[in-house]
C-alpha cells in the first residue's frame, strides 16, 4: 500500500532513492548494477568532453562519520554516458536516468548540451555547477553573476528537462540570491548538495587524500545538517515546477524521510552507497516505507515539505 513513488518533470520514478553522482556511476557496469537494485533511477558520473583521468590516487577514503574526495573529475567522456542512457530508452522495463555532466569552461559546457540537444536523448539532465576538486577551477556556483550568465544562455537554445546540482549555501543572503535567479529559468530540478567542499582530515601527522594538499569534498554525516538546510531553504524559495533533489548524509530511511520533509521529491545517496553498496536501496527503502507506516503516510505527498516549526 505504502507508495516511495515520485515525478520530476513528468517523468515518474517507482521509488524515490537513486546515487549521488560520483558513486557507482563511472562505468556501464557500475550503473547497471544500480539499475538492477531497487533505485529508482541512477545518476551517471558527471561527463566532460574529453575523457579525464583525474587526481592522483588516494583521492577518495571512508571516514568513520562519512568521506573526503578529490577525484578531479575522472571520466569516461560525454559521450560514453550519453550513448548508454540512449540505449537505455529503448529498453523493456527500464527507468528514466539522469545524464550529469559539465565543460571544463562554459564554452565547453555549452557544446556538450548541443551534443545532448542534437541527440536522441530525451531523459532528465543534471548540469553539474559544484565540482570543488579541479584544481585552478572555482565552483562555478559560488559565483552568482556567471551561474545567471551560463543559465541565460543554456535557456536560449536547451529546450529539454534540465536540472543543476548545487554547493551547500551557508548563509541566508545567498539562498536569496540563488534563488532569485534560479526562478527564472525552466529547471527542472534543483540539487542540493553537493559535498561540503575543501575540507581536511588528517591521520596521526599526515592528510588522508593525495591531491591538493589532502583537502577535498566532505560527504556523509557530517553534512546531513547542511544538506536538509539547503533542500528546505530552496524548497521555501523556488517555484514550484522546479523540483528539489535532496542529497547529503543519507544512510537511513529517517535520514531520507528527514529529506522528503524538507521538500525533496527525490533522495540520493552518495558516501554511503560506496560505503554499503547497491543493497542498500532496498533497506533504506523498507526503512523508509516502515516510517510511512508508523505515521499513517501512503505517499510521498502526504509529508513533502511539511516540516513543522516551533511557534
Ligand atoms: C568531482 C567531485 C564533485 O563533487 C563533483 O561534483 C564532480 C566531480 C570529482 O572530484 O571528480
Amino acid at each position: 500500500m505504502v507508495s516511495t513513488q515520485t515525478t520530476i518533470a513528468g517523468f515518474t520514478f517507482t521509488n524515490c532513492l537513486m546515487n549521488a553522482a560520483g558513486v557507482f556511476c563511472m562505468t556501464k557496469e557500475e550503473l547497471e548494477a544500480v539499475e538492477q537494485s531497487a533505485a529508482g533511477s541512477f545518476v551517471t558520473k558527471t561527463g566532460t568532453l574529453a575523457a579525464r583521468q583525474g587526481n592522483p590516487e588516494p583521492r577518495y577514503v571512508d571516514t568513520e562519520l562519512g568521506s573526503i574526495n578529490s577525484m578531479g573529475l575522472p571520466n569516461l567522456g560525454v559521450d560514453y554516458y550519453l550513448d548508454y542512457v540512449t540505449e537505455l530508452q529503448y529498453k523493456e522495463n527500464t527507468k528514466p536516468h539522469f545524464l550529469s555532466l559539465v565543460g571544463m569552461s562554459p564554452d565547453e559546457t555549452h557544446t556538450i548540451l548541443k551534443k545532448v540537444m542534437d541527440s536522441d536523448y530525451n531523459g532528465l539532465v543534471e548540469l553539474n555547477l559544484s565540482c570543488p576538486n579541479v584544481p585552478g577551477k572555482p565552483q562555478i556556483a559560488y559565483d552568482f553573476e556567471t551561474t545567471n550568465q551560463i543559465l541565460s544562455e543554456v535557456f536560449r537554445y536547451y529546450t529539454k528537462p534540465l536540472g543543476i546540482k548545487l554547493p551547500p549555501y551557508f548563509d541566508i543572503v545567498h539562498f536569496d540570491q540563488a534563488a532569485e535567479i534560479f526562478n527564472q529559468y525552466p529547471l527542472a530540478f534543483v540539487n542540493c548538495v553537493n559535498s561540503v567542499g575543501n575540507g581536511l582530515v588528517i591521520q596521526d601527522e599526515t592528510v588522508v587524500i593525495k591531491p591538493k594538499n589532502g583537502f577535498g569534498g566532505i560527504g556523509g554525516d557530517y553534512i546531513k545538517p547542511t544538506a536538509l538546510a539547503n533542500v528546505h531553504a530552496f524548497y521555501q524559495r523556488l517555484k514550484p515546477e522546479i523540483k528539489i533533489i535532496g542529497t547529503g548524509g543519507v544512510k537511513t530511511g529517517r535520514d531520507a524521510f528527514e529529506h522528503i520533509l524538507c521538500g525533496a521529491s527525490m533522495v540520493q545517496i552518495g558516501t554511503a552507497l560506496h560505503q554499503e553498496g547497491p543493497e542498500i536501496f532496498e533497506r533504506i527503502t523498507n526503512e523508509l516505507k516502515d516510517i510511512m507506516t508508523e505515521k499513517g503516510y501512503q505517499s510521498l505527498d502526504d509529508f513533502r515539505g511539511k516540516l513543522n516549526y516551533i511557534n
